[in-house]
């Protein structure tokens, strides 16, 4: 905390960091969004006139520049994480001091360990319904959930989170639609398995259909901008050596 520089072995050790908890956590969370959207039918075709409002608006898939335009999007992946968080007891922490809470007494250097599950449980119905936080106009990722931890060590990887998926699942119901490859209707099983990340327990099978003939044209347009602002940030990158 004194040192003014972080040693290369520091940085990398931190990249690893970055790369261990932002991987799994974010796919098992695409996929639990999956699971929900499969399950119930209701969701998708909102999903799919939001990204494509602004596939027609803009003749582009939707990037971060959408954020705003896209609550239905981002109230289902924040509906996800309040109901299947996948880090669901945090990472443990140990007391500085001696304290009581609601009566009981918490010695100085208890392990203390939170259940994200049961605080939301306390506050919240077991219902899938994304479109409570958009009655309660509150989008935000962490607003009243506590699915990427509390406190100062909460989630350094939020922000980059709520955006890479809300990104992702925009693309998604943009280009495809998707149902359980086990059978259409076939519900999959939400019964989940606690590892790593809490997953589903059953393998889910994912049949994605590809919406029309535009969204592929759209997906090669995007790749050549994309390809082409990274030749951009390279020359940039030269010019300023
Ligand atoms: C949906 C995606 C994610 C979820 C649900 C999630 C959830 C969590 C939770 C619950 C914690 C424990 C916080 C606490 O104990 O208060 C945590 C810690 C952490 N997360 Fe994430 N996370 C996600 C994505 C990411 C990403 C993308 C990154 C980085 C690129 C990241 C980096 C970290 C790191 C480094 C810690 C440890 C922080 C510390 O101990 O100080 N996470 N995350």
């Amino acid at each position: 905390m004194d040192q003014d520089e972080l040693s290369m072995n520091e940085i990398k050790l931190l990249m690893m960091d970055f790369l261990f908890a932002g991987i799994d956590t974010t796919a098992a969370t695409l996929l639990w969004l999956l699971v929900y959207v499969i399950n119930d039918p209701t969701h998708q075709p909102r999903l799919q006139a939001e990204a494509a409002a602004i596939v027609a608006a803009h003749g582009r898939l939707p990037t971060l520049d959408d954020f705003d335009d896209l609550p239905y999007t981002r109230a289902v992946i924040k509906e996800v994480t309040r109901l299947s968080p996948v880090a669901p007891l945090g990472l443990p922490r140990q007391t500085l001091e001696d304290d009581t809470l609601a009566g009981y007494h918490i010695p100085k250097g208890a392990q203390v360990i939170y259940n994200i599950i049961g605080i939301h449980d306390g506050v919240y119905d077991a219902e899938f319904r994304p479109d409570r936080w958009l009655d309660a106009k509150s989008l935000g990722i962490m607003d009243g959930t506590t699915s990427f931890g509390a406190g100062r060590r909460l989630c350094p990887g939020v922000h980059l989170a709520a955006r890479e998926m809300l990104v992702l699942v925009a693309r998604l119901f943009a280009c495809v639609c998707v149902e359980n490859a086990m059978g259409d209707g076939v519900k999959i099983d939400m019964a989940a398995t606690f590892g790593l990340t809490v997953l589903p327990k059953e393998t889910v099978l994912v049949k994605a259909t590809v919406r029309g003939p535009r969204v592929r044209d759209l997906v090669v347009k995007m790749e050549k901008v994309e390809e082409s602002e990274r030749t951009v940030d390279a020359w940039v990158a030269q010019s300023a050596e």
